[in-house]
Parts: C-alpha cells; structure tokens; sequence
C-alpha cells in the first residue's frame, strides 16, 4: 500500500513537468509513469496487460471507460482520472510511435 501510495504522488507530479513540454514530451514522460507498471514502453511482461500492442483509439477508449467509470479495474480509475484529454492524447501517440517496425 505504501508503495502504491508513492507510486499515486509521482504520478500526479507528472502534469507539473508536462504543462510545460511538448506532445511529444508529455507523452513520454507519462509512458515513464505508465512504466511502473505495464513495463518499459508498455512491454509487460507480467500479469499486467501489456500497452504496446493495444492500438491508441483502444488505449483512448479504454482510459476514457476508467475515467467514467463504466470501466471497472483495480487502479485505473484513479490513474485514469489524473490524466487530462490532452495528457491520454499524447501518451496515446507515444505508444502507437513506440509501436512503429
Ligand atoms: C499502479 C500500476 C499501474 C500504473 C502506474 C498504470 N497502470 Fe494501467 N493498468 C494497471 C492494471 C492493474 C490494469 C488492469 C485493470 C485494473 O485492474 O485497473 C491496467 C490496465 C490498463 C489499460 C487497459 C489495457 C487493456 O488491454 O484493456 C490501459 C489502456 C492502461 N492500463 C493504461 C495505462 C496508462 C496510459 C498508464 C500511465 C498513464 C497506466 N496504465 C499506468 C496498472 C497500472
């Protein structure tokens, strides 16, 4: 739980760095938070889904279903909810270039 609960505050000093940065920035700096848990570049290896093969229109649907809740998960509900549009747009478009051959 602790460690969740750094994990939440590391998250949500992400916007503070972002705010600032370009799309491209943005997105990777949330894919660097993201990373914690769905692996490096979304390539997880464990029982979290991995995030480099989802497409970004599934990735946006997705985030948008936890944020309303019509999605029920475990800790995306909260993760979902600190990210703004614009925060899912751009780390969206990182993992679709992370994708890329
Ligand atoms: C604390 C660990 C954790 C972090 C950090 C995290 N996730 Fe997740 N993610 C999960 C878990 C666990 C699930 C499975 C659903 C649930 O239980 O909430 C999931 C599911 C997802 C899904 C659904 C995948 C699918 O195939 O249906 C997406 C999309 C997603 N996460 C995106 C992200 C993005 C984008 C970030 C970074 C902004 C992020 N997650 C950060 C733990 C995390």
């Amino acid at each position: 739980m602790k460690r969740f609960v750094v994990l939440l505050a590391s998250l949500l000093a992400v916007p503070a760095l972002a705010s600032a940065a370009s799309l491209s920035e943005r997105g990777a700096a949330w894919a660097q938070a993201c990373a914690a848990c769905h692996g490096p570049d979304g390539q997880s290896q464990g029982a979290i889904p991995a995030l480099d093969r989802l497409p970004p229109e599934d990735l946006r649907a997705a985030m948008q279903a936890f944020r309303t809740g019509e999605r029920q998960g475990t800790v995306m509900n909260y993760i979902a909810r600190g990210l703004s549009e614009a925060d899912v747009e751009a780390v969206a478009a990182y993992f679709a270039r992370a994708q890329a051959p």
